[in-house]
């Protein structure tokens, strides 16, 4: 098992976390917030993130796998949970329909599935209509057939279907039409769940872009990952402060080893950096093995207040940024990113400088990294 190793942290503020929760759970009322907590909360720590989000009145957890519910359960967790991915024969959809975990429910196939695992259980479950992304969730056309098998399970009393749900394709990008269809086929499904004799009470469709910028999409509930985190779900929704958000998630370290090279000295693999001076250059203790994405281009760090820009290929343990210009010391403290407000770069520029999303910069940072969290 993988310790945290070395003088890395990323610190979570945990006051922002709640605030932003709570800043979202006002915004989208009536609806309810569930707090997405998947992915380890996401790389902030699913455990210490659940019981935060708890404390501010979260009712609804969201994980994708069995074993994140279990791992909640095992901490301690009492509440209200859904569960969305399981595979065939899961081993741990039991377990997780007996600690009280909701699953959800996509085909005929799962509803056997949940039904055998949930015996004498009267498992709820929450089924899942394809309403456009193309990925989990049944196919409208299937979609009248998984109504009348889950209501003649309800019926025979083996489960509960508590909820129905979908998932958003491009509520990131608001001008675009999908959205609106997919609103307008989630609500036809529902129309025919509810003829067909299901009851569902809890309906939900929308992530954080969705429940902030469509009204219309919230149904009976939200479901809110990155925006408890402090980061704007991309560029068309605006920055976190347009947002009303903080970034939770600060990723520091320190300079490992601070040398002079010569003119015309390359760095690190492949040596696709050559200094055109006598250089300074600062090591910095983690790579891509920690998250820190190899394709970055043009990155850069802060130190004792400065910004300096990656030099060389980040490796799996370090990489180096070039100090010539700044005044800096072996041991000071590196700022990889953090919210933004000293200057610092931030999760999402290093989602740009890597070319992905910021999702993925804060979900990868890796068990090597320290979590600490401050309140
Ligand atoms: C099914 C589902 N719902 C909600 C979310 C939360 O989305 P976001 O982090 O954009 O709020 C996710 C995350 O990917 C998800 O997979």
């Amino acid at each position: 098992m993988t310790q945290p190793h070395g003088p890395a942290e990323a610190v979570i503020d945990i006051d922002a976390l709640q605030a932003n929760l709570a800043h979202i759970m006002s915004a989208v009322a009536p609806a309810t917030v569930m707090a997405v907590v998947k992915a380890d909360a996401y790389g902030h720590g699913a455990v210490e993130i659940a019981a935060a989000a708890r404390e501010v009145g979260i009712e609804w957890l969201g994980v994708a796998f069995p074993t994140e519910a279990l791992a909640l359960r095992a901490a301690g967790d009492v509440g209200p949970m859904l569960a969305w991915l399981y595979a065939p024969d899961d081993p741990h959809l039991q377990a997780c329909i007996a600690a009280d975990v909701d699953v959800s429910v996509s085909s005929i196939d799962d509803l056997g599935d949940v039904v055998i695992a949930g015996a004498g259980r009267k498992p709820f479950v929450h089924l899942k209509i394809d309403t456009g992304l193309g990925r989990g969730g049944c196919p409208i056309s299937d979609w009248p057939a998984l109504v009348r098998a889950a209501r003649d399970a309800e019926v025979a009393g083996v489960l509960t279907v508590r909820g129905i749900w979908s998932h958003f394709a491009v509520s990131d990008e608001p001008h675009r039409s999908e959205s609106a269809d997919q609103i307008a086929l989630f609500n036809k499904a529902l129309g025919i769940a509810r003829e067909m004799g299901l009851e569902p009470t809890i309906t939900h469709l929308a992530n954080t872009a969705g429940a902030l910028m469509r009204p219309e999409a919230r149904f009976d509930l939200v479901r809110i990952g990155i925006g408890a985190y402090g980061i704007s779900p991309g560029h068309d929704l605006g920055s976190p402060d347009d947002l009303g958000i903080t970034p939770v998630m600060s990723l520091r370290t320190q300079v490992a080893q601070l040398k002079q090279i010569p003119a015309g000295h390359g760095v690190s693999y492949g040596l696709t950096w050559r200094a055109d001076r006598p250089s300074t250059l600062a090591l910095i203790p983690l790579g891509y093995a920690d998250g820190i994405p190899r394709s970055s281009v043009g990155a850069e760090v802060q130190i004792s207040g400065q910004r300096f820009t990656v030099v060389g290929r980040i490796a799996m343990d370090q990489f180096v940024v070039d100090v010539t210009d700044g005044d800096v010391a072996s041991g000071d403290e590196v700022v990889i990113f953090g919210s933004g407000d000293d200057g610092e770069p931030t999760a999402a520029d290093w989602a740009m400088w890597a070319d992905t999303i910021a999702y993925e910069i804060v979900t990868r940072i890796g068990p090597r990294v320290r979590r600490r969290y401050k309140v």
